[in-house]
């Protein structure tokens, strides 16, 4: 995508902390993106754990969920559980103004590291992580099962 368009691409979205509350709209969203989608309980459990720190992207303060990104934060260290961008709402880089907010926010409380795993073959993923900063620290080999096969997941970090 050009910067033009990045630039142009209309308001800011709203991006605030995820609640308990959002839990049904997360799983809905999870779902569309992976094969094995978590339950709203799950997400419900996961964004109540002082651990977890949330991140939702909607069109207005109330409006239409556009994205959502969670990770585990124990400080220094984070994991990043999950990041999906609704399928209409990719490619405009809304993913990465996300997870710019979210990174400042987990550095803000005491975060000098976060980590992740990826399926190696994603490759809009792999762009996101890598214009944000993080680069590849180990492969674990055949880790993600698919329809079609075994694939490989790659572990990246970035140090803030
Ligand atoms: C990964 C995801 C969050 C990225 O969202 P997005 O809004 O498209 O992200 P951005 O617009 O910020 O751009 C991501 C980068 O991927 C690139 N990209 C988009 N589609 C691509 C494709 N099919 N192949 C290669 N690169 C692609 C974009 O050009 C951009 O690269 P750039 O920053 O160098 O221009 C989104 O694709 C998604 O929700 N995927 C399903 C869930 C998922 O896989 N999550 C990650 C699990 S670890």
């Amino acid at each position: 995508m050009s910067a033009f368009t990045r630039l142009f691409s209309g308001p800011a979205p709203d991006i605030r902390d995820a609640a308990t509350a959002d839990a049904a709209d997360l799983a809905r969203l999870h779902a569309t993106a992976f094969h094995r989608g978590w339950s709203a309980p799950e997400f419900e459990r996961l964004l109540a754990e002082r651990t977890g720190v949330g991140h939702v992207m909607r069109a207005g303060p109330r409006g239409k969920l556009l994205g959502f990104v969670l990770s585990h934060a124990v400080p220094p260290d984070s994991e990043i559980l999950s990041i999906v961008l609704d399928g209409a709402s990719r490619g405009r880089g809304l993913a990465g103004r996300l997870l710019a907010h979210h990174l400042g926010r987990l550095a803000a409380q005491g975060v000098t590291a976060s980590f992740l795993e990826v399926e190696a073959g994603n490759a809009p993923a792999l762009a996101l992580y890598r214009r944000a900063g993080y680069a590849e620290v180990g492969r674990r080999k055949g880790y993600y099962e698919g329809p079609s096969g075994r694939t490989d997941a790659l572990v990246l970090r970035r140090d803030f």
